[in-house]
């Protein structure tokens, strides 16, 4: 097994979960600034599109800086000679592990048979696996997974996966049934740590779900004995989540809506010519929430159709 940086991280550690549309360059910036996780994720991209000839705007999927390693590329996709080209790829953009999705439950994912599809397919998802590992070129490479389609499959997915010795395996502790519709089974990340010592297996098993920060974190890895936790939705408006030192309720709100402001900056020139400006709501609606007067810019942002546009009305709040 090619274990890479992932020997050089502390137990447990916490990880940035790979989220589309909301982990993308911009905001991975932002959190290697204000609150740096152990490790981080970008967004899934696909395999395929990255073999295409018109892949360049994908690419964009896969900007990072310095500032972010070690960090992960996710890829997606069901064809192994895809993805050993994509994993080529990564590899030489520099990125220090490669992950693949089994756990997206998007239809648009799995009609390709790829994402969550991948669990009712292990021959295949381990076949990735190899195609992955082939391409990279001594890059660690990784699994996310769900604990399998309708029902917890766990005893029987882990253990084929573990054959192929990625180096760390994600665990989403829900069915792709659930999707996230129930509290995750973080049982279960007990019972892949169970699965991995019975099999004398050195994969790092990363437990993700539901977790709101950095303490309850510590408690999940605890309780689980896994090797690291994930996070992925507590980012949202918080770039400070990963920084032991500055909960969000301490940073005051002028500064909120400085790195707001610089969230909207960045997004525009790393990516404003590639995705809509209306992918930055959904993080207006995050940052601007618990502090006298947020319903209110929120509304205003909310109604804005460009960067300067949002910018203005944040200028326009601080009185500059
Ligand atoms: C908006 C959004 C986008 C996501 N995108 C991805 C993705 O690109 N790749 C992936 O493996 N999981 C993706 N996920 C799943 C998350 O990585 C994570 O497994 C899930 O949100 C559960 O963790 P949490 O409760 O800490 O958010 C996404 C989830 C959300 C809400």
């Amino acid at each position: 097994m090619t274990a890479g940086f992932w020997t050089a991280l502390p137990k447990p550690f916490f990880a940035l979960a790979p989220l589309a549309d909301v982990t993308d360059a911009a905001f991975r910036r932002l959190i290697a600034t204000y609150g740096k996780p152990h490790v981080l994720w970008t967004e899934f991209t696909s395999a395929d599109g990255l073999c295409a000839p018109a892949r360049k705007p994908l690419l964009r999927n896969l900007l990072y800086t310095e500032a972010e390693r070690p960090i992960v590329a996710q890829l997606w996709g069901a064809t192994p000679e895809s993805m050993q080209q994509a994993a080529a790829v990564a590899a030489a953009l520099g990125f220090d592990g490669i992950d693949l999705n089994m756990g997206c439950p998007d239809r648009r994912v799995e009609k390709r048979g790829a994402g969550a599809a991948l669990c009712q397919h292990p021959g295949l998802a381990k076949a990735l696996i190899r195609a992955a590992k082939r391409g990279a070129g001594g890059v660690p490479v990784s699994v996310k997974i769900r604990l399998g389609y309708t029902r917890n499959d766990i005893d029987t997915w882990l253990p084929a996966l573990l054959e192929e010795e990625p180096a760390a395996i994600t665990i989403h502790a829900r069915t792709r049934q659930e999707k996230s519709d129930v509290p995750a089974h973080w049982e279960a990340v007990a019972q892949a740590v169970d699965i991995r010592r019975a099999l004398d297996s050195a994969t790092y098993i990363i437990g993700n779900g539901d977790v709101q920060d950095l303490s309850e974190a510590r408690q999940k890895a605890n309780e689980t004995a896994c090797d690291g936790v994930m996070l992925g939705r507590a980012i949202f408006g918080n770039p400070w989540l990963f920084n032991a030192h500055r909960p969000r309720q301490t940073v005051p709100v002028a500064e909120r809506l400085r790195v707001l402001a610089e969230h909207i900056t960045l997004f525009d020139a790393l990516l404003g010519d590639v995705k809509s400006i209306a992918v930055m709501k959904k993080h207006y609606k995050a940052y601007l929430t618990g502090f006298a007067g947020a319903e209110c810019l929120r509304t205003e942002l909310m109604a804005t159709h460009t960067a300067t546009e949002a910018l203005n009305r944040l200028r326009e709040r601080s009185g500059d």
